[in-house]
Parts: structure tokens; C-alpha cells; sequence
């Protein structure tokens, strides 16, 4: 990982979604990644073993969970409809597991992903306005991925470099001692 001081995310169809939103609540629909589902046949394939395996004991629907964000990197809704299917459990179950535990991601992961820490040193230093500034230039909110899958942002703990507060990463560079002026800066290099 290299450090810097300073300047230095189911096939999401039309109709799926629509009639998704007729069924479930919006704050539901919020938190929906709207990049579409790239999915492989192997990969659910894959999926569709782990829930045979499972689909006869309902308490192993965390172990389906964490088996499904292996598989695909996050749990779009596709896969937790798949999920819910198979399992014979309500979405909304599927759902409210993944948004409860802090280990299950709705969206991708960005070929770009920016991570700004919102840890103590950080945070007295100025991280969440940093935070805000980036989702305001990429039009996302923190653990979302924009829709050409080109940027995904979110917000972590103390990496340790609190030395360096505010931090930030992206892939695995490390920025430190960052301003809110500096971050077009750094985001321009990764768009070219
Ligand atoms: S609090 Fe941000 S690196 Fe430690």
C-alpha cells in the first residue's frame, strides 16, 4: 500500500424493479444498487447448491448470505430474491438481514473504490465534511457505486495511520493530511 501526504458494488430488469416498488416500501427502494446485475450463470450455479444445501434449516440463512456475498461480492436484489426463494423465507427477511449486519454490502465494489476513514483522529480533523465532498462530486452516498460501476464510496474505521487524520484511500493508495480542496484533485487522476 502506498501512502500519500496530501494532493497526492439479478439482473435489475425495468420490470423486476417496477414491480418491486409496487411490493416494497421506498425506504427499501433507497437503498437499491441501481448498477445492473452482471451475474454469471457458474455464480448462481454456485448460489443454488449452497441454498439446496440449506434450504431445509431457515437458521441458515445468514450462512446462505455470507455463501451468496462471496460469491458475487454483494447481495444485489437479484440475489436476494433468489435468496428468499429458495430458502422459502419473505424478501423482507432477506432484506432486513442484509441492511442489520454491517458485513453484508448492497452495492459493488467500484473499479475505483474511495474509502474515507470517519474514525476519532479523522473525524476531529475534518473526514465527514471530506466524505461529503466526495459524494457530492460523484453523485453517490457512502456505500454506493456509481452506475457505470466506475467509483464506489464508503466510510471505514481507524486503518492506523491516524498520524496522517484526515485519511483516506482509494484502492490501495493511502492519502493523508488531505483538505476538502484536495479531493478534486485526487479524483481527477483516477477518472482519466
Ligand atoms: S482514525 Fe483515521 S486512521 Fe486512525
Amino acid at each position: 500500500m502506498r501512502i500519500r501526504e496530501s494532493c497526492a458494488p439479478v439482473c435489475t430488469s425495468g420490470a423486476a424493479r417496477a414491480a418491486f416498488a409496487k411490493e416494497e416500501s421506498q425506504e427499501m427502494l433507497k437503498k437499491i444498487s441501481t448498477v445492473p446485475f452482471r451475474g454469471t450463470p457458474e455464480q448462481e450455479k454456485r448460489l443454488q447448491a449452497v441454498i439446496a444445501a440449506c434450504k431445509d434449516d431457515k437458521s441458515q440463512l445468514m450462512h446462505v448470505m455470507q455463501e451468496a456475498q462471496e460469491i458475487y461480492g454483494y447481495l444485489p436484489y437479484e440475489v436476494q430474491v433468489m435468496i428468499a426463494e429458495g430458502m422459502d423465507v419473505p424478501l423482507e427477511k432477506v432484506y432486513g438481514v442484509s441492511t442489520f449486519y454491517a458485513q453484508f454490502s448492497l452495492s459493488p465494489k467500484g473499479e475505483t473504490n474511495i474509502s474515507v476513514c470517519l474514525g476519532t483522529a479523522c473525524y476531529v480533523k475534518g473526514s465527514q465534511q471530506i466524505l461529503d465532498k466526495l459524494s457530492e462530486l460523484l453523485g453517490i452516498g457512502a456505500g454506493e457505486c456509481t452506475e457505470d460501476g466506475a467509483f464506489s464510496l464508503e466510510a471505514c474505521r481507524c486503518i492506523g495511520a491516524c498520524g496522517l487524520a484526515p485519511v483516506m484511500t482509494v484502492n490501495d493508495e493511502v492519502y493523508g493530511k488531505i483538505t476538502e480542496d484536495d479531493v478534486a484533485g485526487i479524483l481527477a487522476k483516477y477518472r482519466a
